[in-house]
């Protein structure tokens, strides 16, 4: 893993550190052990990824969610097609950075490649292309730390199983009645459309997307990144009977997500006529973002 250059890492860096800390050291492929000790204090780049969570747990509240829904879901931002979305998210790509070798746009279509490379349904090979366009976050100015990483609910006690939850003792709702409970807010078996999950990239893209994909792909869209429902099995309190059948789906998305980086990087420009196509038959030209 690389090390940034500053103490100030790019939203690219750190979204990439991120998804190679999760690959290799928390989540390492199955059969396979974590290349590397994270729990190594010397690992400089562990030590990004650490200060990255601790922002991110710290600031992550019932209040911070709602406001940043309110903010961006109105999806006013701009309308653009599918293929200006990866371009405009390509332009994450730090220049002064030269160990990049994954960028973005790479990173949607080796996800969507092994997808069809499977005989997935179409759906689900868009699905892998579009699941991390919410990036484009970054691109207005947003902080790392409220639009990459673990994704869980707000609004109630913060599950000891997520990534780093020890620095949940900062965040001000863990100190508060209303939200520190199992429950919180929240009924049992509420079903998980009616959970605020912390702020980021999967939220928003759903919100994107959320009137063109059929619900499975909405459910990888939207939950790929809450690790602690569909890796460690928490919050089935809060979960209704639909989000149970939709789970295997989330499941079955991850793999593609995580592994799915292959020797020999797809060949956009042959490629384009395939995506094109697939695009236009789900999509509209121009989408709310
Ligand atoms: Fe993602
Ligand atoms: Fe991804």
């Amino acid at each position: 893993m690389r090390e940034p250059k500053s103490s100030e890492a790019s939203p690219h860096q750190v979204g990439e550190a991120w998804e190679e800390f999760v690959q290799e050291q928390v989540y390492p492929e199955p059969g396979k052990k974590a290349k590397e000790d994270y729990r190594n204090y010397d690992n400089p780049a562990r030590d990004t990824v650490r200060r990255f969570y601790e922002e991110n747990h710290r600031k992550q509240t019932y209040d911070f969610v709602q406001a940043k829904r309110a903010e961006f879901l109105q999806l006013n931002r701009r309308e653009m097609g599918v293929f200006e979305a990866c371009e405009y998210l390509n332009t994450l790509v730090d220049d002064s950075d030269p160990d990049i070798d994954l960028d973005q746009l790479q990173h949607l279509l080796q996800t969507s490649e092994a997808i069809r490379a499977d005989g997935h349904e179409d759906w689900f090979v868009l699905t892998g292309l579009l699941h991390d366009l919410g990036k484009v976050l970054c691109l207005y100015g947003e902080p790392q730390w409220c639009v990459v990483g673990d994704t869980f609910p707000v609004g109630c006690r913060f599950s000891d199983r997520i990534v780093y939850s020890e620095y949940f003792d900062q965040n001000p709702d863990s100190r508060d009645s209303r939200y520190n409970t199992k429950l919180g807010v929240y009924e049992q078996g509420c079903g998980l459309r009616n959970v605020l999950m912390s702020w980021g990239h999967d939220e928003y893209l759903y919100h994107v997307m959320k009137d063109y994909l059929p619900e499975p792909a909405l459910y990888m869209i939207r939950y790929h990144s809450f690790y602690a429902w569909h890796r460690e099995h928490e919050y089935d309190w809060l979960c209704d009977d639909h989000d149970r059948a939709m789970l295997p789906w989330v499941k079955k998305f991850n793999p593609y997500d995580l592994y799915s980086k292959s020797p020999k990087p797809p060949n956009w420009e042959e490629l384009r006529p395939y995506y094109t196509d697939l695009v236009a038959k789900y999509l509209p030209a121009a989408i709310a973002f």
